[in-house]
């Protein structure tokens, strides 16, 4: 099976999506980290500006008060003045040397707080002359002059770089603010991916797991995920739906009595698995000469016809039944290679795809699986039809054990009452026959076209031999009486419908715990077949459809039957007299559509009257 896990894109892949939210995160960190990194650096260089800043405001005002000082003592003769020269002058050239080299120092300075500094000292050098002999007095008196200036400039130039760094400070605090909500975004949204990746799916695989060990199905996974774990909910819930199918099936096949309930609960359990328009059986037949496609189950778009025989060496069944292999014919090669009958029968019947299971250790018996798509079947089918093999192949061997009781129990109970009436020897066999035909040709034309399914023929042909089994109940006296009955018999007489339904009823209650109802129609017939159309009969006065349509087929095959046979009250009936009496109780009698029927069908019914009358 090709993995679904090679087929998605790469940016659905888990990993993919993974390995995106790990770099965003980590991209935001390396912003982060970088900005503090940035951030430090700038402090240190704050640092630096504001002990410069400080140093100059001091150099600023050494000068105001140094030459203050000179020129309140200022030099009477040249011996002080050259004291003062060294002393004064060489401090002034310090402290302005120093100013010139620092100020230029802060970068950030604006360029007017520059521009006053030059300008004062160039005007200093221009006041003091020749730097060899300086005009230390002139100096002194033009900064005592200028002393507010100077002090101002100090003053100017540390709140400008106190301004300064507070607007760094500012637009780094924003930049920060900036960066946290950029976290929390990417952190929220990696929660919320986080979330959606795996907290919510494997919340709902656990909540699926939790139904599944419960045995329900639970709602199917929503997979909005296509990733990995999308890719494990569809695992998780197809594994749900096969395990529920096995479940269900497991639980309905139990109750099944009979193969074409079984086939009936097979077909409905797997058509929400599988695109089946059909479900067939097919098994050797009683003497083992032929295969027979026995039974059909399925939707109306296909439609294949029961009990065809097929050569047992027919290609596509020996190959089947032999090797127990499972093989499929679903793509126009496929059924252009297949020459065999039952492939181009199938075919022709409107299936495009068809799916043979062989049994195994089982001589020959095969379900076949049909669709009327071509390539229906994947290998995924397959597979799960596979596993489920030994389950269906158990559940259809129960089931044949059980109907083949079911016949074997009807037949005895049927000999029964027949052994006390010999004359009625053949009349099951005929009876029943025609019952069979009757709702054949029913299933063909006319209003209970939809109620006639085939197991419903099969079933008709099933119980119909038991209509008189409450006959056991009748005294020989009455039962074989060789005239007519009076009334008191004739009362004790009617008691026999009742008798066989309750009959039936104790064969059910003892035969069956499991509440499905196994001779449901048996007990229709045998209750409900001397009711009639208008109400007038016996046991419960029924009229029209309140009679079941079985009831209502069986009392014209049976009373067709009794008027053309000789019984111990009277002489066998001529067909044309028969026919006569049908017409004139067709809506007193008899449900009228059975009549018509019964018309329509006339060849077959005559054909087994010659076949099985008695001489
Ligand atoms: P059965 O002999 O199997 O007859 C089944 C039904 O066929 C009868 O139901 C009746 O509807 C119809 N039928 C049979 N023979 C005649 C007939 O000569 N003429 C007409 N018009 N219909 C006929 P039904 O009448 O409810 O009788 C039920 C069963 O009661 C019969 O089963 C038979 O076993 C018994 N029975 C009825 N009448 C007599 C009778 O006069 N003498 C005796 N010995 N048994 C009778
Ligand atoms: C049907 O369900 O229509 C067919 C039933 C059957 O073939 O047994
Ligand atoms: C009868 O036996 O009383 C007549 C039955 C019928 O109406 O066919
Ligand atoms: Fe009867
Ligand atoms: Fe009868």
């Amino acid at each position: 099976m090709k993995s679904r896990l090679a087929t998605t894109p790469f940016y659905l892949s888990l990993r993919f999506q993974l390995t995106v939210a790990v770099c965003i995160l980590l991209s935001v960190l390396i912003i982060n980290a970088g900005l503090s990194f940035y951030n430090e650096q700038q402090r240190r260089n704050d640092q630096t500006t504001l002990q410069t800043t400080g140093s100059v405001k001091q150099l600023l005002t050494a000068l105001v008060r140094r030459s203050q000082l000179y020129a309140a003592a200022a030099p009477r003769d040249w011996e002080t003045y050259y004291r003062d020269l060294k002393m004064y002058g060489q401090e002034l050239t310090d402290i302005i040397t120093e100013l010139n080299r620092q100020i230029p120092q802060l970068h950030t300075l604006s360029p007017e707080l520059q521009a006053r500094w030059q300008g004062y000292s160039a005007q200093i050098k221009r006041v003091s002359g020749n730097p060899e002999e300086p005009r230390l007095e002139a100096v002194a008196n033009w900064v005592g002059e200028h002393k507010d200036v100077l002090k101002a400039l100090g003053e100017d130039i540390s709140s400008h770089t106190r301004d300064l760094i507070q607007a760094q400070i500012n637009v780094q605090r924003q930049v920060n603010i900036a960066l946290l909500i950029l976290s929390c975004i990417v952190g929220l949204i990696s929660l919320f991916i986080l979330n959606r990746l795996f907290k919510k799916p494997l919340n709902h695989i656990l909540q699926k797991l939790s139904y599944l060990s419960q045995g329900k199905e639970g709602e199917p996974l929503k997979v909005d995920t296509q990733n990995e774990m999308g890719q494990i909910f569809s695992a998780i819930d197809e594994l749900a739906l096969n395990l529920n199918t096995t479940f269900n099936l497991t639980r309905s096949i139990n109750q099944a009595t009979d193969i074409d309930s079984a086939l009936c609960f097979v077909y409905e359990e797997y058509k929400q698995l599988l695109p089946i328009d059909s479900l067939c059986l097919i098994r050797r037949n009683n003497d083992g000469e032929a295969m027979m496609l026995e039974r059909v189950h399925g939707n109306r778009k296909v439609d294949i016809s029961e009990n065809r025989s097929f050569d047992p060496t027919d290609c596509d069944l020996s190959h089947n039944a032999s090797q127990a292999c499972l093989s499929l014919l679903q793509t126009d090669a496929d059924w252009q290679r297949s020459t065999s009958p039952l492939g181009q029968f199938l075919h022709s019947s409107g299936l495009n795809s068809a799916l043979f299971f062989p049994f195994e250790n089982d001589n020959g018996t095969i379900l076949l699986f049909g669709s009327t798509q071509t390539e229906a079947f994947s290998s995924k089918h397959i597979e799960l039809l596979q596993n489920a093999g030994g389950q269906l192949q158990h559940a259809f061997e129960k089931t044949e054990l059980v109907e083949n009781l079911v016949i074997s129990a009807i037949s005895g109970l049927s000999k029964l009452a027949e052994s006390r009436d010999p004359e009625t020897g053949d009349h099951l066999d005929r009876m029943s026959r025609y019952s069979m035909i009757l709702a054949e040709e029913l299933a063909q034309e006319g209003p209970y076209q939809q109620q006639i399914t085939n197991s419903y023929v099969r079933d008709i042909l099933r119980f119909a031999p038991m209509h008189d089994i409450g006959k056991v109940g009748v005294e020989d006296r009455i039962l074989l009486k060789p005239g007519r009955l009076t009334p008191e018999e004739r009362t004790e007489m009617e008691f026999h419908p009742s008798i066989g339904g309750e009959v039936l009823q104790r064969c059910e209650e003892q035969l069956n715990a499991s509440g499905h109802s196994m001779f449901s129609m048996g007990i229709e017939i045998a209750e409900g077949h001397h009711e009639k159309w208008d109400g007038t009969g016996y046991p419960n006065k029924l009229s029209g459809e309140e009679i079941p349509l079985s009831a209502r087929i069986v009392a014209v095959a049976d009373v067709f039957d009794a008027l053309t046979s000789k019984r111990p009250y009277k002489d066998a009936w001529p067909v044309d007299k028969a026919l006569k009496l049908f017409e004139e109780e067709s809506g007193k009698h008899f449900d009228p559509e059975i009549v018509s029927a019964f018309n329509r069908a006339l060849p077959k019914i005559m054909s087994v009257y010659d076949r099985l009358k008695h001489v």
